[in-house]
C-alpha cells in the first residue's frame, strides 16, 4: 500500500507539495527529510539500483576490466569515471536525471590516489615528509583537479599499516606505524572534503582498504590475512577510527581474508566496529569485485550467497561485482535479507549524494583542461612535497651535497624514464609531463659542471652491454651519481616482489662501477623500501627519492646541490635483506633480548622508522615533563629543545613515543603518538612540545575494543631521550 501511495505521489496523481516539487526535490529541508522522503518513493528495484558500480570510460587499472557504457542503467547508483574530462560524465548524468522516474543523480567515483593530473608523491613517501599541512593541501589540490573533472568521490586515503616491503600495496599507504596513518588519514580527508562536501572543489573521501589487507601473507596480494583480535585494535583499525572521527564519508572493504571471515563479509568489522561502536553513518562500497570473489575465498558457494553474505554484514554497495543487482530483489522477496538493510543501505548512499549538491547540482562544469589541471602552483605544490619527502640515509664524508665537482657522470635506468617516477595509482598523470632527472640536473649543475649521462643498466634482465661505456664514463668524473630502483609496476596493487633487493643486474652495476674509484652517491626510487645490505657498503651516499610524481627529477637535483636541505625521515623501516622481514620499529620485547637473533646477519635494520640526514645537524636538549605524575584525568606537557648547530637551516621533525614497559596486555618496545616538524634556522633553538592525555596517549584498547588506562610506570622517548612518569 505504501510503495502504491508513493508511486501516486511520485507520479502526480497526489497532491504535490505546495512548492509544486517533491519535498526531496527542495534544497531548504535539512539531508535527513529529503532522504526519507526520497526513500518512501522509491520501488525496490530503484533502490537495488542505487546499491551498485559499474564503471563509465577507458579503465586504466590493468588489473580490473571495464563495462561497456550502454549496458549502464540510468538509475545506477555509481560508475568509476575513467574520464579526464567532464563531457562523458555528464551526458551519462543527463540519462540520470532526465531518463528516471525520481531523476536521482549518479555518484561518480575514481582513484585520486596522490594526484589527478597534478601528480605528487606517493604516500609512502608524502608521510616521509611528516608535514601533514602540506599533505592536506595536496590533496585539496587534487580534489579540485577531480571535481572540476567530473568526480565526486576519491578511492583515498589508502591507510593500511603495512610492514612486509614484498607486498606492492606498501606504496599506497603512509607506513608501518598506526599513528603515522591516522595522523596522514585525517590530514587527506581534511583536505579532500573540506568543511563542505557540495563544494565544487571538494570530494568525498573513502577510507581503504578495510580492514588489515597490510597483513596479506608473504607480501602477496588478494591474499588471507591472519589477524588477531588484539592485533586488529592495536594496529591495523586506529587509522580507520581516525578517518571516521575526521568525518569521512565513506569506507572500502578489502579483499582479504580476516582469519577465516572475509573482509567483504565481516560482519564484526562492518557492522560492529564501523557502524556499530564508531557509529559510522556513511556508505560502505566492496572493493572491485570482492563480492563474488567471496566465493574462491571459500565464503559463498555462489554469487547469490555471496550477494546475501555481503550485505547482511554490513556492505552497502557492490563495486562492479554484479551480485548486487542480479539477486538482492529475491533475497528480499525470499525474506533472505530485509528491506529495513535494503533501505539502511540505500539511506547512506542517498545521504552522500545529497551532502555533495548532486540534486542541486548534477553537472559538472565543463571548463578547458588547462583551467583546471596541472596550474603552476598545483605543480609549486607537488615540487614542495616531493623536496620534503626525500630521505637522506647516507652521507659518508658529507659527500652531499655536490658542490666544485668539475665532472659529474649520471648513470642508471632512472636517468631517462620519467614515467617511471609516476608512481602506482597516478591517476591522469602522464609521463611526457615528469621532468625527467636528465633535464634536472642538466639544469641543475649545467652552469657549474660537465654532466655526462648514461643509462648503462637496464631496470632488469640480463643485458650488460652498457656496462664498458658507462664505467668509461664513470672514469672521466669526479662523482658518480647513480640513478637506480624500480619500475611504477613493481609496486601498487598486484606489484608483490619475493625479494626487495635491488635486481641483480643493478646491484652488478653498482659493483661495476665502483672501479671507477670515485665517490658514488645512490639514488633510489622506488615504491617499497629496498633491502640494500650488499649495495650499502659500495656508496659514499644514498638518498631514496621515492615516486615524486610530475616534479621527477627536479626536487632530488635540489637536494644534490644543496639547494634544497633534506627534511625527510623514513615512515617505513629498511631491512637488511628481505629475509629479516618482517622488521619494524614498533615489536614487543623478546623474552631473551640478547638471544635468538640472526646468526648471519644484524638483526637490526639498516636503516631504523624516523633515520633521515640532513645537511645540517641539530643539537637535541634534555626532555623534561612538566609534572612526574598524573592520574588518569590529567594532563602534563613534555618538551625538548632542539638547536640547529650547523651552518644552514634546516626542518627537524621530533618523533614522540611512549612506552609502557609492564602492562596486562603487552606492549610494543616504544609507540609513536606525536610528531611535529619545524624549520630551525642556522645557529637557532626551538622548543617542541607534546600535550599528553594519559587517556588518549597511554591508553590502549583490548581485543573487544575497549579502552583502558592501566595505572604504573610509562615513559616518554624522544631519539635516545627516556623520561619516566607515573600514572596512578
Ligand atoms: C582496485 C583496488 C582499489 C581501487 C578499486 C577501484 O582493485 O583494490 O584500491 O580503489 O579497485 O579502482
Amino acid at each position: 500500500m505504501k510503495t502504491l501511495a508513493c508511486l501516486m505521489l511520485c507520479c502526480g496523481l497526489m497532491s504535490w507539495p505546495l512548492c509544486g516539487q517533491p519535498r526531496y526535490k527542495d534544497a531548504s529541508l535539512p539531508v535527513e527529510e529529503r532522504v526519507e522522503d526520497l526513500l518512501e518513493c522509491m520501488t525496490l528495484e530503484e533502490k537495488i539500483l542505487q546499491l551498485n558500480q559499474y564503471t563509465l570510460g577507458a579503465s586504466d587499472n590493468a588489473n580490473n576490466i571495464e563495462e561497456v557504457t550502454a549496458r549502464i542503467p540510468a538509475g545506477i547508483g555509481s560508475l568509476i569515471y575513467y574520464e579526464e574530462n567532464p563531457e562523458l560524465r555528464n551526458g551519462m548524468q543527463r540519462r540520470a536525471m532526465e531518463q528516471t522516474r525520481l531523476g536521482i543523480p549518479i555518484l561518480f567515483g575514481y582513484d585520486v590516489i596522490h594526484g589527478f593530473r597534478t601528480v605528487y608523491p606517493i604516500s609512502l613517501a608524502q608521510a616521509c615528509s611528516w608535514n601533514t599541512d602540506l599533505v592536506r593541501e595536496a590533496c585539496d589540490m587534487a580534489a579540485a583537479e577531480a571535481r572540476r573533472s567530473g568526480v565526486d568521490w576519491t578511492f583515498s586515503p589508502m591507510i593500511d599499516v603495512a610492514r612486509d616491503g614484498r607486498w606492492g600495496r606498501i606504496s599506497e599507504g603512509y607506513g608501518e606505524d598506526p599513528y603515522t596513518n591516522a595522523a596522514f588519514c585525517t590530514a587527506s580527508v581534511e583536505g579532500y572534503q573540506g568543511s563542505d562536501l557540495s563544494s565544487s572543489t571538494q570530494v568525498a573521501a573513502c577510507l581503504k582498504h578495510y580492514v588489515g589487507y597490510g597483513a596479506s601473507e608473504a607480501g602477496r596480494d588478494y591474499v588471507y590475512t591472519e589477524i588477531s583480535r588484539q592485533t586488529l585494535w592495536d594496529t591495523y583499525l586506529p587509522p580507520y577510527e581516525a578517518g571516521v572521527r575526521a568525518g569521512a564519508a565513506t569506507v572500502m572493504s578489502s579483499f582479504n581474508d580476516i582469519s577465516g571471515t572475509p573482509a567483504t563479509c565481516n560482519a564484526y568489522t562492518l557492522s560492529k566496529v564501523l557502524k556499530g561502536q564508531w557509529g559510522f553513518g556513511g556508505l560502505v562500497v566492496s572493493d572491485w569485485a570482492a563480492v563474488p570473489q567471496l566465493i574462491p575465498q571459500g565464503a559463498a558457494a555462489d554469487r547469490k550467497e555471496a550477494a546475501r553474505l555481503a550485505v547482511n554484514a554490513g556492505l552497502d554497495m557492490d563495486m562492479v561485482g554484479h551480485c548486487y543487482d542480479n539477486y538482492l530483489d529475491s533475497l528480499v522477496r525470499e525474506g533472505a535479507v530485509s528491506e529495513e538493510r535494503i533501505d539502511d543501505a540505500v539511506r547512506r548512499v542517498l545521504t552522500l549524494k545529497f551532502r555533495l549538491g548532486l540534486f542541486e547540482r548534477p553537472y559538472t562544469g565543463e571548463v578547458p583542461a588547462d583551467q583546471r589541471l596541472l596550474l603552476p602552483q598545483n605543480r609549486e605544490l607537488a615540487e614542495r612535497l616531493a623536496e620534503e619527502s626525500i630521505v637522506l640515509l647516507k652521507n659518508e664524508g658529507g659527500l652531499l651535497p655536490l658542490q666544485g665537482q668539475r665532472t659529474i657522470a649520471v648513470l642508471g635506468p632512472i636517468v631517462d624514464a620519467p614515467g617511471e617516477l609516476l608512481g602506482s595509482w597516478s591517476g591522469h598523470g602522464r609521463g611526457e609531463e615528469v621532468c625527467p632527472v636528465r633535464d634536472a640536473l642538466t639544469e641543475e649543475f649545467g652552469g657549474t659542471s660537465q654532466v655526462l649521462f648514461h643509462a648503462g643498466c637496464p631496470f632488469d634482465g640480463d643485458d650488460r652491454s652498457g656496462f664498458a661505456s658507462a664505467l668509461e664514463t664513470a672514469r672521466e668524473a669526479d662523482v658518480v651519481v647513480l640513478f637506480m630502483g624500480e619500475r611504477r609496476g613493481w609496486s601498487g596493487e598486484n606489484g608483490s616482489r619475493s625479494c626487495i633487493e635491488l635486481p641483480e643486474i643493478q646491484e652488478e652495476f653498482i659493483v661495476e662501477m665502483q672501479k671507477a674509484g670515485k665517490p658514488m652517491v645512490l639514488v633510489l626510487s622506488s615504491g617499497r623500501p629496498l633491502a640494500l645490505q650488499r649495495v650499502e657498503p659500495l656508496c659514499d651516499a644514498i638518498v631514496e627519492m621515492w615516486q615524486p610524481g610530475v616534479p621527477g627529477g627536479r626536487p632530488v637535483a635540489g637536494v644534490l646541490s644543496g639547494r634544497v636541505n633534506p627534511s625527510g625521515k623514513l615512515s617505513v623501516t629498511f631491512p637488511r635483506t628481505t629475509g629479516q622481514i618482517p622488521v619494524y620499529y614498533n615489536r614487543r620485547q623478546s623474552s631473551r633480548p640478547r638471544q635468538g637473533l640472526y646468526q648471519d646477519i644484524p638483526s637490526t635494520p639498516l636503516y631504523e622508522f624516523g633515520h633521515g640526514l640532513s645537511y645540517t645537524s641539530f643539537e637535541y636538549g634534555d626532555l623534561k615533563l612538566s609534572r612526574e605524575s598524573v592520574t588518569g584525568g590529567e594532563t602534563l606537557t613534555a618538551e625538548i629543545s632542539v638547536t640547529n648547530t650547523g651552518e644552514r637551516d634546516g626542518a627537524e621533525t621530533v618523533h614522540w613515543f611512549i612506552s609502557d614497559p609492564a602492562c596486562r596486555i603487552t606492549r610494543p618496545l616504544r609507540e609513536l603518538k606525536h610528531f611535529e616538524k619545524q624549520v630551525i634556522p642556522a645557529g637557532e633553538t626551538r622548543v617542541f612540545r607534546f600535550g599528553i592525555d594519559p587517556a588518549r596517549d597511554l591508553s590502549f584498547v583490548d581485543s573487544d575494543g575497549n579502552r583502558f588506562l592501566e595505572p604504573g610506570d610509562y615513559y616518554i622517548m624522544v631519539k635516545d631521550r627516556k623520561v619516566r612518569l607515573q600514572v596512578y
